[in-house]
């Protein structure tokens, strides 16, 4: 929908000599009502049109006011404040997001482009630990905002499943694992042996070349090794997956590091051939010290796995096999550099697509305030949390709600919801700290209670119902309270929420608009009665109500969270 700040900008463009992006930019929304419902301040033209910034400002207001667009216009100093009709703009936001969701949200601005998001993508045989959460969850959240916005998008999973390790995985294996264990929890027990084979290798370093020998015949097709090596990203990715389904995550493709195997030699080929590649120390590799970069290794001197080399044949086939114009990664910020490299040599090898590769970096999880490090043991399994946190939600409902439908699903879904949650309301690339007590709260800023408010909406619509009052097709506000209007005008900034989520690629900006309609609702709620208000206020507030029910909804759809009807 038009949201009132292009009517704005639209009338005082003109006025300014300004385009209406620039006006735009510039609107505020003043924090208290009383002041106006928008802002525009005027200092900023008064260099350009060499007049004193009161003046434009009383200028301006002149042509808002005859525009009869809105209920009051004033200038304080260099300020024009507006205010709007009430009435009219509540029905125009409530009829809005009641017609069609979606498009309250969206503009679908992607005009079908197709876009391939890598997110996820752990490495196989290790364990899967709450710090892979973030690339997971933030991942699918972009997956789920593009889409709406209009775009044809691309999951792809980019296993980790080939490299030396599996060598180690092997001879860990032979020597002390059992097929029975490796069954029954393939993660854990993979990462038992590979912890293992480094302990023991300290003592025993010939471990390490037999470890080599395998990884050797792994690379040159010997059935045994093939065999193994199969089987333990078969066991890991049913693991994997049993994990991605309690999370409500999806990919159209899994698509691991081992795919690119007989796709490197053709852009080794290719770079020799545009004398990109260049030797040092005995590894072939791009120099990009021109662009105060360290080389990108191609080839390392003992041939060993190459990531950067991976990435690219991945994004050759991304962009050429699955069509994608635009190539995401949702990868932590420690690998920066790697992408810059990656995307430069893109370039280099004349791909103008290179523009349009974006790293999507995020901060680190704490958990209770630690960083997690995998080398010190301090790994803290997603598995292992996600079960706590259902086990926490169903013990909170058993208290609240016993009598509860749908018990044990609704549980999942407070529990896993309040995971996915804590990580997306932190600003993306700040470091999201994990606490149980905190995530839990349904007092919070946390999933339950955005869950929360989405249900008591919900029963309010159930209640009225079983009144036989309907929610009213024409949707009309006498009166608009203080509290009602806070609500409208929260709920009116959906679609400039979401395009700078989108814009940024950053779910927490579509987290924080949702709490801030919850506190408004919940506020609204508690001010005013609803089936118990006189007739037609009572239709008005419903409407309201239904609005607020649909757009917590969409909003925890975006984030990748349930929203259940009842809690
Ligand atoms: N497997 C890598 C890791 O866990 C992440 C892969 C990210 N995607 C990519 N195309 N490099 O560190």
């Amino acid at each position: 929908m038009r949201p009132f700040k292009q009517t704005l900008a639209a009338v005082a463009a003109p006025v300014l000599g300004v385009s209406e992006a620039d006006v735009l930019a510039l609107i505020e929304y003043p924090p208290q009502p009383e002041l106006g419902d928008l802002a525009l301040p005027c200092f900023r033209f008064a260099r350009t049109l060499r007049r004193n910034p009161n003046e434009i400002a009383k200028e301006v207001a002149d042509a808002l006011s005859k525009s009869g667009q809105f209920q009051a216009v004033e200038t304080a100093g260099a300020y024009v404040n507006v205010k709007l009709d009430r009435a009219r703009a509540a029905a125009d936001i409530v009829g809005a997001a009641a017609r069609d969701v979606d498009r309250f949200f969206s503009r679908a601005r992607g005009g079908g482009e197709k876009v391939a998001i890598d997110y996820s993508s752990p490495n196989i045989a290790k364990p899967f630990g709450v710090g892979h959460l973030r690339s997971t969850v933030i991942g699918q959240s972009i997956k789920r905002l593009l889409d709406l916005d209009g775009y044809t998008t691309i999951g792809v999973n980019h296993l980790g499943d080939w490299g030396t390790q599996f060598g180690k995985n092997i001879v860990a294996y032979l020597r002390w694992g059992d097929e029975e264990t490796v069954r029954r929890d393939p993660v854990k027990e993979l990462f038992r042996l590979y912890v293992r084979f480094h302990e023991e290798a300290k003592e025993h370093p010939e471990l390490e070349d037999e470890a080599r020998a395998w990884f050797k015949r792994l690379e040159d097709g010997d059935p045994e090794a093939v065999r193994l090596w199969r089987w333990f990203i078969d066991e890991s990715l049913k693991a994997f997956r049993s994990m991605y389904d309690l999370l409500g995550v999806s990919f159209d493709h899994y698509l691991g590091e081992s795919f690119y195997n007989d796709k490197m030699q053709a852009v080794i080929d290719e770079l020799q051939k545009r004398g990109l590649l260049v030797e040092s120390e005995g590894a072939e590799v791009v120099d990009l010290s021109q662009w105060d970069m360290p080389p990108c290794i191609i080839r390392k001197s003992d041939g060993a796995t190459i990531y950067a080399t991976r990435d690219l044949a991945a994004a050759l086939y991304r962009h050429d096999v699955l069509g994608a114009e635009h190539l995401i990664y949702v990868v932590g910020a420690e690998q920066t550099l790697h992408f810059q490299q990656v995307f430069k040599v893109l370039e280099l090898m004349g791909r103008p697509w290179a523009k349009n590769c974006r790293h999507v970096a995020f901060g680190m999880m704490k958990f209770n305030g630690e960083r997690l490090s995998t080398r010190r043991g301090k790994i803290v399994y997603l598995e292992d949390v996600l079960t706590q946190a259902i086990a926490e939600a169903r013990r909170i409902i058993e208290e609240k709600n016993p009598d509860l439908e749908d018990k044990e699903d609704v549980a999942r879904a407070v529990g896993v919801g309040a995971v996915i949650f804590n990580d997306l309301k932190t600003y993306r690339m700040h470091d999201p700290d994990f606490r149980f007590e905190d995530v839990l709260n349904f007092d919070g800023e946390t999933g339950p209670y955005v869950q929360y408010t989405h249900a008591r909406a919900c029963s309010v619509l159930r209640k009225a119902q079983a009144q036989g009052l309907a929610v009213p097709e024409m949707i009309r506000f006498a009166a608009v309270t203080d509290a009602e209007w806070r609500l409208v005008r929260q709920l009116s900034i959906a679609g400039e929420s979401f395009e700078r989520a989108v814009d940024e690629m950053d779910p927490s900006l579509m987290a924080r608009f949702v709490l801030d309609v919850c506190h408004a609702f919940n506020r609204f709620y508690h001010d005013e009665p609803i089936l118990a208000a006189p007739e037609g206020v009572r239709e008005a507030r419903l409407a309201l109500t239904d609005a607020v029910r649909a757009v917590i909804a969409k909003s925890l759809y975006l984030l990748g969270l349930e929203a259940p009807t009842a809690m």
